[in-house]
C-alpha cells in the first residue's frame, strides 16, 4: 500500500470505506497502466445503473441465468440437501435466490454482503415472505475470511454465487476465492454458481456495448463517484467508454479512454494522461465448461452438474468439496 495514500486519507479526514476507496484510487492511477477496481462501480447511481443494464436487450447474462434457475429449479433445488444453510456470496436483491426457496427445504439461509443496509432491508423482506425460513444476514466483504452465524452450525452448507462475478476475478484470484469458500463452508460443502460461457465475439461485444450508451454511463460512473466522493476534477467529458474481447485471454475488458493529454488532482495528487490513455475498469472472464470444470478442480471442488440455456449462453454449476 502507498504510505502516502494513507498520509493523504488521514489528512482529509476520510471514514474507513472512503479511505479505503482513495488509498485504492490513488495506487490504481499511479500504476502504469493505469486502473481502477470493478468493485467501486456500485455506489448508489452505479447500482441504479447496473439494475439497467440487466434489462438491455444485448445484455444477456441476467434474464438467461434467470431462464436456467427457473427452467431447472427442480432439479438445482434437488441438489440441496434438506435442512441446509445456503450461503450466498454477495447477495443484493434476493431476485434469484427466490427461484430455488419455493422448491426446497432450507434449514436457514445467510445473504453475505458488504453493504448492511441494503442488507438489512431485504433480509426483512424475505422473512415476510417465507416466515418459517431462518434468515441470518452478514455482512462482510466475501473475498476475505468470515464466520458464518452460529444458528447454522450443524447444518449441511451450500454456497450460491450467481451472476457470474466470478469472471471479474482474475483466474488465480477465483481459485483464491473458491479455496476459501471450502474453508468458510466446511467438510462436504456443496455449490452453486452462475458462470457466462464463452461464446461468439460480436454477441459479447455488443453485450458490453448497448446502443443505449448505459454500460458507457455504467464505466463512466466512476469517475463521477471520484469527483463526488474524494473531491477529484476529472473532466468526465474528456473520457469515452471501451470494451474489447480479449479472446487469448478469455474476457472482455472495459476501459475509460483519454480523448487528449490531460491532468487531473485527487486529494492533492495530480495525475497525467497522454491522448488515448487508458485506464483499464474492469476484467469478465468467460469460461468453458471445460475450463469451469479445470478451475474447480484445482481449487478443491468436483464439477458434478451444469446446467445451461439452449443456446449454450450461460451456466449454473453444480460443486462439491473433493475431500
Ligand atoms: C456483475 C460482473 C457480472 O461482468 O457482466 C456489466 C458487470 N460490467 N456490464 C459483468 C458488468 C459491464 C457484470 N458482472
Amino acid at each position: 500500500m502507498n504510505v502516502h495514500a494513507t498520509a493523504l486519507a488521514e489528512t482529509h479526514h476520510l471514514d474507513e470505506p472512503t479511505s479505503a476507496f482513495a488509498r485504492d484510487v490513488i495506487d490504481d492511477l499511479s500504476r502504469a497502466p493505469k486502473r481502477l477496481s470493478p468493485k467501486y462501480f456500485y455506489d448508489a447511481t452505479g447500482s441504479e445503473l447496473f439494475e439497467q443494464i440487466t434489462v438491455l436487450p444485448e445484455y444477456y447474462p441476467t434474464r438467461t441465468e434467470l431462464s436456467i434457475l427457473r427452467d431447472h429449479s427442480r432439479a438445482i433445488a434437488g441438489f440441496i440437501p434438506e435442512g441446509a444453510a445456503l450461503v450466498e456470496f454477495g447477495a443484493g436483491a434476493t431476485t434469484k435466490v427466490r427461484l430455488l426457496l419455493g422448491e426446497c427445504r432450507l434449514g436457514a439461509y445467510v445473504p453475505v454482503d458488504i453493504s448492511g443496509d441494503f442488507l438489512s432491508a431485504q433480509a426483512s423482506a424475505l422473512r415476510a415472505d417465507y416466515p418459517g425460513l431462518g434468515v441470518y444476514p452478514v455482512t462482510a466483504d466475501f473475498t476475505a475470511p468470515f464466520e458464518l452465524p452460529e444458528a447454522v452450525r450443524g447444518m449441511p452448507k451450500v454456497g450460491f454465487f450467481p451472476g457470474s462475478t466470478l469472471g471479474n476475478f482474475e483466474p488465480g484470484e477465483a481459485c483464491t476465492f473458491l479455496k476459501g469458500a471450502r474453508t468458510i463452508l466446511g467438510k462436504n460443502a456443496r455449490m452453486i454458481l452462475g458462470v457466462d460461457l464463452e461464446k461468439d465475439e460480436r454477441t459479447l461485444y455488443d453485450a458490453y456495448n448497448d446502443t443505449a450508451g448505459v454500460t458507457a454511463r455504467f464505466n463512466l460512473n466512476v469517475l463521477h463517484r471520484i469527483n463526488r466522493e474524494l473531491g477529484g476534477d476529472f473532466d468526465v467529458g474528456a473520457f469515452i467508454h471501451r470494451a474489447i474481447y480479449n479472446r487469448d485471454r478469455h474476457r472482455i475488458e472495459m476501459h475509460l479512454i483519454s480523448k487528449k493529454a490531460l491532468t487531473c488532482e485527487v486529494l492533492g495528487q495530480k495525475f497525467s494522461f497522454r491522448p488515448g490513455e487508458s485506464i483499464h475498469t474492469e476484467n469478465s472472464y468467460k469460461y468453458s465448461i471445460e475450463r469451469f470444470a479445470l478451475l474447480a478442480r484445482v481449487s478443491g471442488w468436483r464439477l458434478t452438474e451444469t446446467w445451461t440455456d439452449r443456446n449454450g449462453m450461460f451456466s449454473v454449476h453444480a460443486l462439491v468439496a473433493s475431500d
